[in-house]
């Protein structure tokens, strides 16, 4: 047997150390050494991006990156979309535009979209349509047309700024700082799906919601 190296990683938050050989790929040590097989491999050559995960906060196709490389960075997976903060239902808005949008077929290239547009969205949160397409351009979908991929970010990218509108509110209703004076932090959600909002106010936030209102009173 070859000789392994200890790595550690901090993967969703959660640090993990793992025996690897020098050779290993991150995108086999995660489905192999992590068991999180929710990041796909597609090629195995850097050209379809269904591996892609973060890495430091950068996308990065981890089929192109031994995972001694990666020796105490933070990797976020799509296995950790669900946890994330912004997350509603354990669903994140990325992974409910997905949803609401149609923005899958096999499904295969979606983990490797979603934290491309996870990515692109703590860079640029408003970003234009062609913003969007450069930044899954090295994301390959055999199924849908990218049409629908392109709406689910869209669709994300307004569901997190009515968070942010909503939370501004909330905090200025309740006498505190608006938006205006910096940024607060949002935890308006109804986080259970049991009716009551984090926040104290009704409905003001956050609740699940497929209505073209909530979603910006955009239709498309
Ligand atoms: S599996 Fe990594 S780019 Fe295709
Ligand atoms: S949904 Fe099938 S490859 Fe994208």
């Amino acid at each position: 047997m070859s000789e392994t190296r200890e790595i550690t990683l901090t993967v969703n938050g959660t640090e993990q150390t793992i025996d690897v050989e020098p050779r290993k790929l991150l995108v086999h040590a995660i489905r192999e050494d992590l068991d999180m097989t929710g990041t796909h491999i597609g090629c195995d050559t850097g050209n379809c991006g269904a591996c892609t995960v973060l890495v430091d906060g950068e996308p990065l196709k981890s089929c192109l990156m031994f995972a001694v490389q990666a020796d105490g960075s933070a990797v976020e997976t799509v296995e950790g979309m669900e946890d994330h903060p912004d997350a509603v239902d354990d669903l994140h808005p990325l992974q409910e535009g997905f949803h609401e949008e149609h923005g899958l077929q096999c499904g295969y290239c979606t983990p490797g979209m979603i934290m491309s547009g996870k990515a692109l969205l703590e860079d640029n949160p408003d970003p234009s349509e062609a913003e969007i397409r450069e930044a899954i351009s090295g994301n390959l979908c055999r199924c849908t047309g990218y049409q629908n991929i392109v709406k689910s970010i869209e669709y994300a990218a307004d569901k997190l700024a009515d968070g942010e509108r909503d939370d501004a509110e909330a905090v200025a209703a309740d006498g505190g700082v608006a938006a205006d004076d910096g940024p607060a932090e949002f935890d308006g959600y109804d986080v259970d799906g049991d009716g009551e909002f984090s926040c104290g106010a009704e409905n003001c936030c956050g609740g699940p919601s497929t209505d073209a209102t909530h979603r910006g009173g955009d239709e498309r």
